[in-house]
């Protein structure tokens, strides 16, 4: 494993810019998570909270988008989808993801770089009608959604507006994983699988229960990596099922 500060060299200009300004260094989690997703590997982040686990699959979905060109077909403009049983999913994605666009996008302006064109929509048992309609017209390029709301898009035909989804990011997994919820997420996750075109096999991590990348059919069976910090007092987990083009 490379150093912690020599994983910001796998990020775009404006990214690094902005993380630097905003932290000191990764820290050893979102380090780790880094390495093993810029290598193409499935990845579980196990660390205590606040160790910096949903910015680091945030960022990384960031700056991906950032630097891929926009699908020829609008219907195929969502490619990372988020998944969390918080209630507080909002304050999460402001911090996170919000926020660090923002931030990326500021940079790149400094930088004289064009600043990243993405888009976040977020679907949940309060999105009035005509915010889903729009979901299906034009998906945004992150959809934020619930284990449930993730269940009612598979039911109905918005699920057309998944099938260019290549990033799943499962957080705060340690809430659900033994419960029935959980169970009809991974359910869920099998579901949206199955109807990707080019479907990749299996992930080797048993779903819901990690940051994971996946590649494409025709490369190799996606290794898994788990890394954890040291043994956290009441872990966390963020997870991931991602789909790469790489
Ligand atoms: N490398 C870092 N250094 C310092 N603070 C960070 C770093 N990465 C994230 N943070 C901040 O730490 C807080 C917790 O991050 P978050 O990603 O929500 O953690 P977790 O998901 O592990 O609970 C946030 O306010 C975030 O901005
Ligand atoms: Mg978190």
């Amino acid at each position: 494993m490379g150093s912690v500060v020599d994983v910001l060299e796998r990020f775009g200009r404006a990214t690094r810019e902005w993380f630097g300004a905003a932290f000191a260094a990764p820290t050893g989690a979102q380090a780790g998570a880094w390495q093993a997703i810029g290598d193409g590997h499935h990845a579980l982040v196990v660390a205590p909270t606040g160790s910096g686990k949903t910015l680091a699959a945030f960022l990384w979905s960031l700056d991906q988008l950032a630097r891929e060109p926009l699908p020829a077909d609008p219907k195929r403009r969502c490619r990372v989808l988020y998944v969390s049983p918080l209630k507080a999913l909002a304050v999460d994605v402001e911090r996170n993801l919000r926020a660090p666009l923002t931030g990326i996008r500021h940079a790149a302006a400094r930088l004289g770089i064009p600043p990243p064109d993405i888009t976040v929509g977020m679907r949940t048992g309060d999105t009035p009608a005509d915010e889903r309609r729009a979901f299906q017209r034009t998906p945004p390029d992150i959809l934020i959604t619930t284990p449930e709301s993730l269940f009612l898009l598979l039911t109905s035909a918005a699920r057309e507006s998944l099938a260019g989804v290549e990033t799943v990011i499962v957080d705060e997994v340690h809430a659900v994983a033994a419960t029935k919820r959980g169970a009809h997420l991974a359910l869920s996750l099998e579901r949206l699988d199955a109807m990707l075109p080019g479907r990749p096999s299996a992930s080797a991590c048993p779903p819901p229960c990690g940051r994971s990348r996946r590649r494409p059919a025709s490369s190799a069976a996606p290794a898994t990596s788990r890394w954890s910090s040291r043994a956290p007092p009441r872990p966390s987990r963020s997870a991931c099922r991602c789909r790469s083009k790489t």
